[in-house]
Formats: structure tokens, sequence, C-alpha cells
């Protein structure tokens, strides 16, 4: 008989459905869907972005530069390699913050052949001045440059190839105005639904080599919190207890043994987000509480809280944002098992004087 704590230790140190992006992006590559077809869900911005690809190659032209924008983990970087590899481009990878220098990027851009794509990942992080040099680049495929001081000062312009800028974000309100007025094609992603990451679950499970029950694929797809990227972790933990449990192929019972065993419940919460309602409850009464209150009870970054939990609990309509700050609803309340405080309102009656 197998000891489940022998094999399995005792639990996980890190936040296993964080959407964030950790070591794993060696075999999270490996997952990427290369082409359109294979990926899932998103369909309107699939639809769109097969009309402004169509077009573009009729007219033989690079395609409109493209901001990518939404929760991590649901699939900007892929898409910007899909769509560089359905136009028939090269992609140039860069990412905001890995961009130091203006002279870093007046490289990259000279670079660049006509028609190729740049995907600059976290665009919000560009530095102002780099930035600066990006808009004539975007608008104009041209860089310019002032040399010289004082008087004698003159200013250089040095045509660039048309090339397509695939720009991604997590914080598009971060962006200043300038840049994302400069984008001719905005694409917001979306949450997954249950049914779209079950279809990621096989998919994934596909790639790997192994076998996974429809069932399985539906119970990790229910619990991944909307995100293909935490889809494909649960599934190489829950394919971690099925090949140590000696299955061939990954079984519901294997799912739900893995994710109970990570303490992640039938709607995708942790523990860190048990908390996080459980506090909201307790020492707010529900709220409303501010966003910045709420982050220090829980020891969390109030941007993490804003970018990686909130969205799913709202989707869940768990918690509802309101002017003077974030509440929890009837649902949550119900969820983890409190009474939720009805409101009393006094009832006024011809006899109620007394
Ligand atoms: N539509 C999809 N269909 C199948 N798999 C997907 C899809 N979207 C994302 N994935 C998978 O999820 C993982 C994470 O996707 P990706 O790295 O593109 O997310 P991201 O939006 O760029 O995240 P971040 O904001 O953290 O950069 C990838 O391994 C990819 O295989
Ligand atoms: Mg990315």
């Amino acid at each position: 008989m197998i000891d489940e704590q022998d094999i399995f230790g005792d639990g996980e140190e890190e936040r296993i459905v964080d959407a964030d992006k950790t070591e794993y992006d060696e075999v999270e590559n490996i997952l990427r869907p290369k082409s359109l077809d294979g990926y899932v869900g998103q369909d309107k911005v699939k639809d769109n972005l097969t009309v402004f690809m169509k077009a573009a190659k009729m007219r033989g032209e690079a395609l409109d530069h493209v901001l990518l924008y939404g929760p991590p983990g649901l699939g900007k970087t892929t898409l910007a390699h899909i769509i560089a590899s359905e136009m028939g481009s090269s992609i140039k990878v860069t990412s905001g913050p890995s961009i130091e220098k203006a002279g870093d990027l007046a490289a990259i851009l000279t670079n660049l052949n006509q028609g190729d794509v740049l995907f600059i990942d976290e665009i919000h992080r560009l530095n102002h001045n780099i930035e600066e040099i990006l808009y004539p680049a975007m608008e104009d495929f041209s860089l310019d440059f002032i040399i010289g001081k004082g008087p004698s000062a003159r200013s250089v312009q040095i045509p660039l190839k048309k090339f397509t800028l695939i720009g991604a974000t997590t914080k598009a309100g971060m962006l200043s105005s300038p840049l994302r007025d400069r984008f001719g094609v905005m694409l917001r992603l979306e949450l997954y639904t249950p049914s779209e990451l079950s279809e990621i679950a096989s998919r994934s499970a596909n790639t790997l080599g192994a076998s996974i029950d429809k069932t399985a694929a539906d119970e990790i797809g229910r619990r991944s919190r909307g995100t293909p990227r935490i889809v494909n972790r649960l599934l190489k933990r829950v394919r971690d207890f099925s090949s140590v449990l000696g299955h061939d192929s990954i079984l519901e019972k294997d799912a739900k043994l893995a994710l109970s065993r990570l303490e992640i419940d039938e709607l995708g919460l942790d523990s860190t987000d048990r908390a996080l309602l459980q506090s909201m409850i307790e020492k707010f009464n529900g709220g409303p509480v501010g966003l910045d209150t709420l982050a220090a009870t829980v020891n969390e970054d109030a941007n993490t809280i804003e970018d990686v939990y909130e969205p799913y609990l709202m989707q869940l309509g768990f918690i509802s944002r309101t002017p003077r700050g974030r509440t929890c609803t009837k649902k949550a309340y119900e969820h983890l098992g409190y009474q939720f405080p009805e409101v009393k309102t006094k009832q006024t009656t011809l006899f109620d004087e007394d």
C-alpha cells in the first residue's frame, strides 16, 4: 500500500495557482500552440486577427502594430509568436525592462527587415525616453535623432523598414496615451471557460505524451481560474500523482486527489484566495474595504491582488468593486461556509408605535 504522504511530501511551497511565470518556462514553450488553429478559445480575437492578417497579406504590407493585453498566463506571448508565424515573418523578442538605453532600441529597430515582428513584452515598463523613440518608429518608420548641442544641433532621420510592433501588457492602463494611440489593433484577452481549459489540458497532455481521461481534463479545467498557464501547471502535478500511482492514463480520481492535496478547491481557489475572502468577511464585515488596506491585512502586494487574484474572484462573482472599495458577495460567504448578513431594513407599519 502506497503512503501518499511518503511519496508526495506534505505540500507545495510555491503557489501552484499563481498565474505568473516561474521556472517552468521551458515546458511552457513546448506547450505553446504554434498556429491559430491550435490556439484554443478567444474566438473574437482570433476572428479579428484573421481578417487583419489576411488583408495585410493581400496588400503585401506589414500587419499594423498590435497591442495584446489581459491578465497573466492567458496567451499573449503565445499569440505574438503565432501572429509572426502566420504572417511568415521573423520575430525578434525583447521586453520593456530589458531595454536600458536608447541605443539598444535603435540597434534593434535598424536591424529589422520588411515585415518583421518586434515583440516587446511588458511594454508598460519601457522607460519614458526610450518610449519616445518608438513614436516616430511606429508612425513614420523612422528613427529621429538630435546630434550635437546648442545652435549647431541638428536632427537626423534614419528610415526603417516597415515592421510590426507587437506589445504585450497586463496593465494597459499604465501605457501612456501617445504610445497606446499608435497601435492600430488592440486585442484584449479574456479569461477562458472551463470547457476551453479542459480542451487545453487534453491538448497539453497529448503534447507531453500522456493520455488523459476527459473527466480528468474537465476537473483540471474547472479548477484553473480561467487561465491556460495554470492548466498546464496543474496538469504536470496531476500527471505526477497519476504516474506514481502506476496509472497508464490520467484519471479523474488522480486529478481529484492531486488537487485536494494541493489545497485547490472545486472552484480553483487556493488557501491564499480563501485567506483574502476570509479576511474581508471577518475583519471588514464583507467590506467595502480599500485595496491597500486589504493588501496590508493579508500581507500581499496591492498590485498582485489587483492583477492576479481579483480578476478571477470577480469573474466568479465573489468580489465586487464599488467606489468605496471591494466588497464580498453573498456567493463568497456561502462558498466559504459563512452566513451572509442580510441587510436588516426596519419594518415600519401602522402598528409599530409602542
Ligand atoms: N489559447 C491557448 N490555447 C492553448 N494553450 C494556451 C493558450 N493560451 C496560452 N496557452 C498556454 O499557456 C501558457 C502561458 O501562455 P503565455 O506565456 O502566452 O501567457 P502570457 O499571456 O504571455 O502571460 P504573461 O502575461 O505572464 O506574459 C503557454 O504555455 C501556452 O502553452
Ligand atoms: Mg508573456
